[in-house]
């Protein structure tokens, strides 16, 4: 897909399909609607016949709501779209994601090679070069699909060679490419997280996954560590390999590192890699096991990150850590009321086998601290309470540090992924305690999304750290937006977007949140 950016107002250069964003003001507003009818629809029949339409079809512009009109041929392009960004009070840039990807999706389906998106009434807040990033990446996502495993008359055609996204204003445009450039980083390495996570889990074992990273790690000149079970072993991960020890597959600690000379800072991010989650020995329903091959789309999401960060030279020191294994049951599979050592030396007694995550992701926090970092996040599909609470397409977000966490909401935000903080209620503590170990693994029923972070505070203490359950947005079972069924991609746009922002970060601001260290 080639994507241009143009200054001419329609009708430009031929184009098979003119899209248009619309919010829902400007469908109730008679002099907004004008205006963006005029904005395309050079000659006034062919306006008249789209408010016709309108409002035949009660056309709303309500998020995704779209309205294809065919044109006399006059208007620039024959046919024309319009999609609805829903209301314009609330509304973060990263949503233009959505209508663009609409868009694109349309202009497949009706089978046009070239696409418009038209500069219009765009939104009083946001400034033209964010609108154009949010929507390039919306783009690209939107026509994303996983089809390696269809056959070629299965395989949908794609028809759209070229999308046009126009900005007026000739200065702004002069920037575009570098903008353009970051919109096409962020949505290859989110389709690519999508990729991983929507490979089966019989071919993208944790030796696949390892290997699968590493190729594409060396070439974007990242430093690379694999560590095998031997060598998780003497370092003491207790947890990740009891995990690790009911299968046949064998596990990989995944140790990604970006080192430009002269960090500004150093960032770790952690990944959970359980690339199928059978629930071990507490194992799961068939319904409950349905979509486990996603249990690693915390790792996809660190890892695709990371090689933006390579890409871009970002300024900071970055390491993405992902501890990759199944949970299977076996006659090797840990048991319940195992007491594990973990590899910061406190022991854990097991009581139930499916909260694996956790375990897994405690010694990786571990490893992660010894690197001496500013800020911890990590990303995990880690409880089902998590979307009890918030619902499929909404990550919680908990931390032990309310100003990190902000700026990671904040990024959040800007990148159009919904994001959530949920309390780490000291009480729910009294919940992991064990009568013959330091902590056990699960708590009660209730809460569960607030103990499995209470559980892993225990491994981080003090530094600065942000962590997200994903559960719930990691994959959808509709088509919304940039979101195509099946994997999203989630967490990449927000990981990349956060780790921008902290690159350019002011250090006196950043001193506020976290203490600042020498990077000698
Ligand atoms: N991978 C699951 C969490 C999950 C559930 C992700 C549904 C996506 C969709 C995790 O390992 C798990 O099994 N969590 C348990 C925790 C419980 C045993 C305390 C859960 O949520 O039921
Ligand atoms: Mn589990
Ligand atoms: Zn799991």
């Amino acid at each position: 897909m080639q994507l241009t950016v143009t200054g001419a107002s329609p009708p430009g250069p031929p184009v098979d399909l003119i899209g248009i964003i619309a919010f829902e003001e400007d469908l109730s507003d008679p002099s907004a609607l004008t205006s963006l009818l005029t904005s395309w629809a050079q000659d006034p029949a062919d306006a008249e016949r789209a408010r016709e339409r309108i409002s035949a079809e009660r056309f709303k512009a309500t998020p995704g709501q779209t309205l294809l009109l065919d044109s006399e041929g006059r208007s620039g392009a024959k046919r024309m779209a319009i999609v609805g960004a829903g209301s314009r009070s609330g509304f973060d840039v990263g949503r233009y994601r959505d209508p663009a990807a609409v868009l694109a999706r349309t202009a497949n389906n009706i089978g046009a090679r070239s696409l418009l998106i038209a500069e219009h009434n765009s939104h009083p807040d946001i400034p033209s070069l964010e609108r154009l990033e949010a929507i390039a990446q919306g783009v690209l996502l939107g026509v994303y699909r996983f089809e390696k495993y269809l056959g070629v008359t299965k395989r949908a055609t794609s028809a759209l060679e070229r999308t046009i996204i126009q900005i007026t204003s000739g200065q702004l445009r002069d920037a575009s490419p570098g903008v353009t450039a970051r919109a096409i980083n962020t949505a290859r390495a989110t389709c690519y997280a999508r990729d991983l996570v929507n490979e089966p889990a019989g071919n993208l074992t944790p030796v696949a996954l390892a290997n699968d990273i590493a190729g594409r790690a060396v070439k974007a000149g990242l430093e690379v560590t694999l560590l095998g079970p031997e060598q998780c072993r003497e370092r003491g991960m207790g947890l990740f390999l009891a995990v690790a020890q009911g299968s046949s597959q064998e596990p990989r600690f995944i140790h990604l590192s970006w080192r430009p000379p002269a960090p500004r800072g150093r960032v770790v991010l952690i990944g959970k890699g359980v690339t199928f989650d059978s629930g071990g020995l507490s194992l799961k329903t068939n319904e409950g096991m349905q979509d486990m091959k996603s249990d690693m789309a915390g790792a996809a999401a660190v890892l695709a990150s990371i090689l933006v960060a390579a890409e871009e030279k970002l300024p900071i020191e970055i390491h993405a850590l992902a501890a990759c294994t199944e949970n299977m049951p076996s006659g090797t599979a840990y048991k319940l009321g195992d007491v594990l050592r973990s590899m910061s030396g406190r022991t854990v007694e097991i009581n139930n086998t499916d909260a694996e995550g956790r375990l897994t992701l405690a010694d990786a926090l571990t490893y992660g601290l010894a690197l001496n970092p500013d800020v911890v996040l990590d990303f995990a599909t880690l409880t089902g309470a998590c979307v009890v609470a918030l619902g499929p397409h909404t990550a919680g977000v908990m931390s032990n540090n309310d100003a990190i966490r902000d700026s990671w909401l904040a990024a959040a935000r800007r990148a159009g992924e919904d994001m959530w903080p949920l309390p780490l209620p000291p009480r729910l503590m009294e919940q992991l305690k064990s009568e013959i170990a330091d902590l056990r693994n699960t708590g009660e029923r209730w809460g569960g999304a607030l103990t499995a972070a209470l559980f892993l505070r225990e491994f981080i203490g003090t530094t600065p750290w942000v962590h997200v359950d994903l559960a719930g947005p990691a994959t959808t079972t509709k088509e919304w937006g940039s979101f195509c069924k099946g994997a999203t991609g989630f967490g990449v746009a927000s990981i990349v977007e956060y780790l921008r922002g902290f690159a350019m970060e002011p250090r006196a601001s950043v001193a506020d949140a976290v203490t600042p260290k020498s990077h000698a």
